[in-house]
């Protein structure tokens, strides 16, 4: 059997967030490689790899042979539809995707709507889509951090349903649940920063978001 592979910094991030123990889903699995990952390490003892598409599933199945593992499902299927309550999931991870896809997973499934379900949520883009979204929906994060990965900053979040809509002002998006006093966190957040600037050449309105994420970074 070959040794054990080494997981970037994005994914070991989200594995980091799972649960000691966990069942485990990984929505979007491609290759297999968090959940193969978190079984050969002990940390879970069971775990479904999903996905829309069967070529990743492919993957997957190669890697879980390759590393020789067994306590792992595979199945074909757009988010959470997949899954069912009798499968007793206490992790979902949804990581390398858009920020409204992600969004649209978590909508679309009532299993998300319950508060011992811990969501790790990696979104590749729109993470203030996401995070809007969560507010407005009973979704509260506990923890999120970013991570610099292959020369690429992602952030990763720990996210439960509360039932609780929070009201948050149009700066929260951008800053979630980051510390500021994180300098890769930094990195992230003056990122959206530059962007809302350079949107905010042709819509002005967008001014005093800019200087008040600028003000909360200074
Ligand atoms: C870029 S890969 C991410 C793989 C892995 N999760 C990671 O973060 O490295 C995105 C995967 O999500 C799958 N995918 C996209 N939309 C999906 C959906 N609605 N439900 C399940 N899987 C989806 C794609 O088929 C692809 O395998």
């Amino acid at each position: 059997m070959d040794k054990l592979f080494c997981l970037d910094e994005r994914l070991k991030k989200c594995a980091s967030l799972v649960q000691e123990s966990a069942r485990l889903v990984d929505v979007g699995t491609d290759h297999a490689y968090l959940p193969v990952w978190l079984l050969k390490s002990e940390k879970i003892s069971f775990a479904i790899a999903s996905d829309i598409n069967e070529k990743p599933l492919e993957n997957g199945r190669l890697t879980a042979e390759k590393y020789e593992v067994n306590n792992i499902e595979f199945r074909l299927g757009s988010g959470l539809e997949t899954i069912t309550a009798e499968d007793n999931i206490s992790d979902v991870v949804i990581a390398g995707m858009g920020g409204e896809v992600i969004s649209a997973i978590i909508d679309e499934s009532p299993l998300t709507r319950n508060k011992s379900l811990n969501l790790i949520l990696q979104p590749m883009t729109k993470s203030e889509q996401l995070i809007s979204f969560l507010y407005e929906n009973g979704f509260e994060i506990k923890e999120q951090s970013c991570v610099i990965s292959k020369g690429k900053i992602y952030t990763v979040m720990a996210v439960r349903y509360s039932g609780d809509t929070i009201k948050t002002d149009d700066a929260f998006p951008y800053l979630g649940k980051l510390d500021i006093k994180d300098e890769t966190n930094l990195i992230f957040i003056r990122t959206h920063i530059k962007h809302l600037e350079n949107k905010s050449r042709g819509d002005s309105s967008l001014l005093p978001l800019v200087n008040k994420l600028k003000r909360v970074i200074e």
